[in-house]
């Protein structure tokens, strides 16, 4: 597949007015995006959990305009009209058009809500893109005769990268890959497939605490952080690794080698951490909670052999990562032991998903 699939042929029908929701959900990066090319293109492969309870809820209205030169759309989060969200979607509409070429047709509506809270610090920019990429979506499956159910994921999934890199990743479930690697057949640089690969019992159901150490906005956003992996001294050995850390995994997904997952997710975790540190300018996202939490999940690691570990995505707060077995005595450690490094005690429990869902 290239981008050139992605263009839309001659709609065969019309539609006046109509709306759409879908309900997308977040997901956490094991092996790390971080540097890209343009266009949204990866400098490496990354795979992620997709994940169940955080999600955004996108209801995207439309209504015939006459076509001029403009986009016309307005955007409200939890009924508020948020005009300050609109440069995003902007951008994310003049980036997709050519893929779409309705955009300009109609007036929208975007009425968006976030199963998680909006100050959490949890991003929900690829919740959010691919919610509004399913709803756009849906409104060129109206259009068009011909859009099958692979088509209309496999493009959802295009476009959301296009939004937001990390959101081609959160259509589907339960395992993603996004960036063409050697050894799994079908990846794509363009978007999001699911593992297909065997994948152990040890993985079903597996379980992600999410720890809100920070709940405010990040000081450095994602794509300033993209941007300095280049001319980055360690880029090139990073893009390397991330390919093998994939090469590992696949096997560790076959077997349920817990320990060697564990090995992986942190170091890669602390390896997204440590490009941030070492980038000019260089900054740190992790707060002193962040290494309480690490420290006391090694700790406890070692006293109980529990096969629990963490993982960071650009921010403070820590992914708790667990199987399902271990769900009650990790979470009677999480509340005896790491809650205290939460801002306000707060935290979220989740558990891995099956994607995105039309809400009729
Ligand atoms: O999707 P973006 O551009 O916000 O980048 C996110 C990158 C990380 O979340 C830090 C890692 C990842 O692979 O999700």
């Amino acid at each position: 597949m290239t981008e050139k699939d992605f263009i839309s042929k001659p709609y065969s029908k019309t539609l006046v007015s109509g709306s759409f929701t879908w309900s997308s959900p977040s997901n956490i990066a094991l092996v790390k995006y971080w540097g890209k090319k343009e266009y949204q293109i990866p400098e490496n492969p990354s795979v992620s959990f997709t994940l169940d309870y955080c999600k955004t809820t996108t209801t995207l209205s439309f209504s015939e305009k006459d076509e001029n030169e403009e986009f016309s759309f307005d955007v409200f989060l939890d009924g508020e009209q948020k005009d300050d969200f609109k440069p995003k979607i902007e951008m994310f509409f003049k980036r997709i058009e050519g893929y779409l070429p309705f955009l300009k047709a109609y007036h929208f509506k975007i009425e968006t809500s976030n199963s998680f809270p909006h100050s959490s610090g949890i991003a929900s920019s690829a919740s959010g893109m691919s919610a509004l990429a399913l709803c756009l979506m849906s409104i060129e499956k109206q259009l068009s005769n011909d859009v099958s159910d692979a088509h209309f994921n496999q493009k959802a999934s295009f476009l959301s990268r296009l939004g937001s890199g990390s959101a081609c990743r959160s259509i589907d479930g339960d395992l993603i890959v996004w960036g063409t690697h050697q050894e799994i057949v079908g990846s794509s640089d363009l978007y999001g497939i699911k593992y297909l690969h065997d994948v152990h019992e040890n993985f079903k159901n597996y379980q992600d605490t999410i720890l809100l150490v920070d709940k405010g906005e990040k000081q450095v956003s994602s794509t300033v952080g993209h941007d300095l992996m280049h001319n980055h001294p360690y880029a090139t050995r990073r893009f390397e690794q991330a390919h093998e850390n994939m090469s590992k995994l696949i096997s560790i997904f076959k077997t349920g080698n817990l320990d060697g997952f564990i090995k992986i997710v942190e170091s890669e975790a602390l390896t997204l951490h440590s490009m941030m540190m070492t980038s000019m300018p260089y900054f740190i996202l992790m707060k002193p909670n962040t290494l309480e939490i690490i420290n006391s999940i090694w700790a406890y690691r070692t006293k109980t052999n529990s096969k629990i570990c963490f993982t960071l995505d650009a921010g403070a707060n820590v992914h708790v990562l667990y199987p399902e077995n271990e769900k009650e005595t990790v979470m009677e450690f999480i509340k005896k032991e790491l809650i205290t490094y939460c801002q306000n005690g707060h935290y979220i429990s989740d558990q891995i998903g099956f994607g995105a869902q039309l809400i009729l």
